[in-house]
């Protein structure tokens, strides 16, 4: 006979995030292949034998250290059903299967992660989590002391990122080693061809990028030339004195979204060719092959990729030619349209932190011989904000963007 754990201690073990129980189940049926559960608000969840099976929490089936699954699922027999169910204890949903094996699952857990139509679009609604921008945006602004010295502050600092992916942080010490601080408070950082962190200033001999050059830049993304560009770009200011070099943003997603409402066809020839992206200098050629707009498996925006200046020729269909040009320039066009832009200028002690995968910045000229200007940047990929995010969550479980 197998023990049935019980909900109190660790039953419910293989995630870490505790789910609240707030609704009650009410009756559970046994149909063909799956259990009717009917919750007393009245919405009604079907769960299949194999998923409740595959998902039992029991020590047996998760390691009770790692919280992670020891059973599979192909060790299931073909003829598995439930022989019978009942509410157990804390009102937990006790399944007795035809094999013997007994499972017990926790009403907030079944809750979050049922499956009917309803609760699966509620889910799919809180995971919509980004916000659209035009030039309107008052910019996230935070301050360095609160994010550092606390979990809160830096959690609404992360959520803001994520979901408006353009943030300010004032009030930093223009040291060289403030950066690495802060986005070590957050996780790893993305080491690149550049360095851990990079400088950006003026190179007597610039080869290796315009960056390092006193040139505007055009609306880009950083690395569009790696096959993973950063989630996370950090640039710190730790002096400002020349005139010019403003910083501008555009909404990578919002504009993605202009053009396929104006031009489907645009849209659609920027999602489906590859442009290559490279990077060359005397020590090093990197380069991509990928869409200016990426989707993800449900087809909605996830990724832009574009630096005019990093973009090798392109190799189309010469049918194709004409139209790819057309879409590629009106892109172009709307990150130079005033309906998108924000800008602001950088001051020593101030830092950006934005989602190089989504919000395309760009900088003004500035004139070298006025003033001298020191930024030094770094990377991160997405995930690491996204995992110290979850993590923060499961003591704030209710913290939203504000
Ligand atoms: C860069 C860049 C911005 C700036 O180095 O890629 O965008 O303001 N710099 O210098
Ligand atoms: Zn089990
Ligand atoms: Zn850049």
């Amino acid at each position: 006979m197998n023990e049935i754990a019980s909900p109190a201690n660790d039953t419910f073990s293989a995630d870490w995030r505790n789910f609240a129980s707030t609704h009650r189940l009410k009756t559970a049926n046994v149909l063909a292949d799956s259990l009717e559960v009917k919750w007393d608000d009245g919405r009604i969840s079907h769960y299949h034998f194999l998923w409740l099976r595959d998902n039992c929490p029991c020590r047996e089936c998760v390691h009770p250290g790692t919280r992670e699954q020891m059973f599979e699922v192909v060790d299931a027999p073909d003829d598995l059903v439930a022989a019978s169910v009942s509410l157990g204890a804390m009102g937990a949903l006790d399944v007795h299967w035809s094999d013997g094996h007994r499972s017990a699952y926790e009403p907030g857990w079944l809750r979050s992660h049922a499956y009917d139509e309803t609760s699966r679009s509620e889910r799919a609604e809180r995971l919509r989590s980004v916000r659209p921008w035009e030039s309107n945006l008052k910019i996230p602004t935070f301050d360095y002391a609160s994010v550092m010295s606390a979990d809160r502050g830096l959690l609404d600092w992360l959520l803001a990122a994520r979901d408006v992916g353009l943030t300010m942080l004032t009030g930093m010490p223009a040291t060289d080693e403030a950066i690495e601080l802060v986005a070590r408070r957050i996780s790893f950082i993305r080491e690149s061809n550049f360095g851990v962190t990079f400088e950006v200033r003026t190179k007597v001999e610039a080869v290796d990028s315009n960056a390092y050059t006193s040139l505007p830049l055009p609306a880009h993304t950083d690395l569009p030339t790696r096959e993973l560009q950063p989630g996370l770009q950090f640039l710190h200011c730790l002096i400002n004195d020349a005139t010019g070099g403003e910083s501008t943003f555009v909404d990578g997603f919002a504009i993605a979204a202009a053009l396929r409402a104006d031009s489907p066809e645009d849209f659609r020839l920027l999602c489906e060719h590859p442009v290559e992206f490279w990077n060359k200098s005397p020590q090093s050629d990197y380069r991509s092959f990928a869409s200016v707009i990426g989707l993800d498996a449900r087809g909605e925006v996830s990724e832009i990729r574009l630096a005019n200046w990093l973009r090798a020729p392109f190799n189309l269909p010469a049918a194709e030619m004409g139209a790819f040009y057309r879409a590629y320039r009106h892109f172009c066009a709307l990150t130079r349209d005033s309906r998108f832009i924000v800008s602001r200028r950088l001051e020593a002690g101030e830092m950006w932190c934005f989602d190089n995968r989504r919000t395309m910045h760009a900088r003004k000229a500035f004139d070298q011989a006025s003033g001298k200007r020191f930024l030094r940047g770094c990377y991160m990929d997405r995930d690491e904000l996204l995992s110290r995010i979850l993590v923060l969550q499961r003591s704030y479980p209710e913290a939203t963007l504000a």
